[in-house]
C-alpha cells in the first residue's frame, strides 16, 4: 500500500540559510505521526512545502502515491487539509460560515462528490461547531472570538474537510489545559481512520497521541520511532526533551 505521505531528500534555503536539508519522512496510511523539535528547527517550513505554500529547492513530496512536489495549495487541497501555527480563520464571516466554507471546499475539491446537498453541508458544519465547543458563538463574526476560540475554530476548519491527510501545526498553542485536552480528544476522534501529521510542543500530548514521532533539529530529522523509543533515545533527550523548548 502507498504511504499517505513520503518526503525524499527535502531541502529548503532562505537566502544563504539552509532551513531544511536531506529530510526523509514516511507516514503510513492511518498513522498519527508527530513532528517535534526546538523553535526554528524548520517544522512549519516543512508544512509549507507539503501543503504547496512554498517549493522545496530539492527533493520530492509524494502523497498517496502521487508526486505533489511544488503543486499549488488549491491543487493539493483534495488530498490534505492543514491548520496553521497562526490562526487563519475568516474574521468577517460567522463561525458557522467558516465551517460551512471548509465543508464546501472539501466537497467541491472532489470530482465525484461535487454536488453535496446544502442540508448535508449544514449538518457537517454544525456537528463540527458542537465538537469544538463553539455552538454558543455560531453566528458571531470569527474575529470576535477569543484567541483560544479562534484556534479551536481553525482546528475545526481543518477537520471539517474530509481530506484523508491532516496537517496540524501546534493545534493546542495558546490554549489552557482544559481547552488543550478538549482539542486533543477532538483531534483523536476526528482523525480516526485518516492520517495525521501534527507539530506539537506539549510532550504529554505527543506521547499520548502519536503512533510514531520524528524529531527535527536544525533542519534534519535526527530520529523517527515509536514514542517509548524516542523517550528513551539519548540524542533526542539532549537535543530537545531536556532543553528549554519543551
Ligand atoms: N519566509 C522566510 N524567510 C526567511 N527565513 C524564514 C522564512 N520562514 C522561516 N524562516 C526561517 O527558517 C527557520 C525555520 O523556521 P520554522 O520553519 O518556522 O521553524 P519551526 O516551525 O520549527 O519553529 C527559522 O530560522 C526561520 O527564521
Ligand atoms: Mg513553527
Amino acid at each position: 500500500m502507498n504511504a499517505a505521505l513520503e518526503l525524499h531528500g527535502i531541502a529548503k534555503r532562505f537566502g544563504a540559510t539552509r532551513v531544511l536539508q536531506g529530510v526523509d519522512l514516511r507516514v503510513a496510511q492511518g498513522e498519527r505521526h508527530a513532528l517535534i523539535g526546538p523553535n526554528g528547527a524548520g517544522k512549519s517550513t516543512l508544512f509549507d512545502l507539503i501543503s504547496g505554500r512554498a517549493r522545496p529547492d530539492d527533493g520530492r513530496i509524494v502523497a498517496n502515491g502521487i508526486d505533489i512536489t511544488g503543486r499549488a495549495p488549491q491543487r493539493v487541497s483534495r488530498s490534505l487539509a492543514r491548520s496553521f501555527q497562526t490562526t487563519s480563520v475568516f474574521g468577517g464571516l460567522s463561525v458557522i460560515d467558516n465551517l460551512r466554507c471548509a465543508a464546501l471546499g472539501a466537497a467541491s475539491a472532489r470530482f465525484i462528490d461535487r454536488w453535496l446537498p446544502s442540508r448535508r453541508l449544514d449538518e457537517r458544519a454544525h456537528a463540527m461547531l458542537v465538537a469544538i465547543g463553539l455552538d454558543a458563538h455560531a453566528d458571531e463574526p470569527a474575529a470576535r472570538l477569543t484567541y483560544a476560540e479562534q484556534r479551536a475554530l481553525d482546528l475545526g476548519i481543518a477537520l471539517a474537510t474530509d481530506a484523508p491527510l491532516i496537517l496540524l501545526d501546534e493545534p493546542t498553542a495558546g490554549m489552557n489545559r482544559a481547552e488543550a485536552q478538549r482539542a486533543l480528544a477532538l483531534i483523536r476522534a476526528t482523525t480516526e481512520g485518516r492520517t495525521l501529521l501534527v507539530i506539537e510542543h506539549d510532550m504529554d500530548a505527543v506521547f499520548d497521541l502519536a503512533d510514531r514521532i520524528s524529531v527535527l533539529v536544525q533542519g534534519r530529522v535526527i530520529a523517527t520511532d515509536a514514542p517509548a523509543a524516542i523517550r528513551a533515545n539519548w540524542d533526542v533527550r539532549e537535543a530537545y526533551l531536556g532543553g528549554a523548548a519543551s
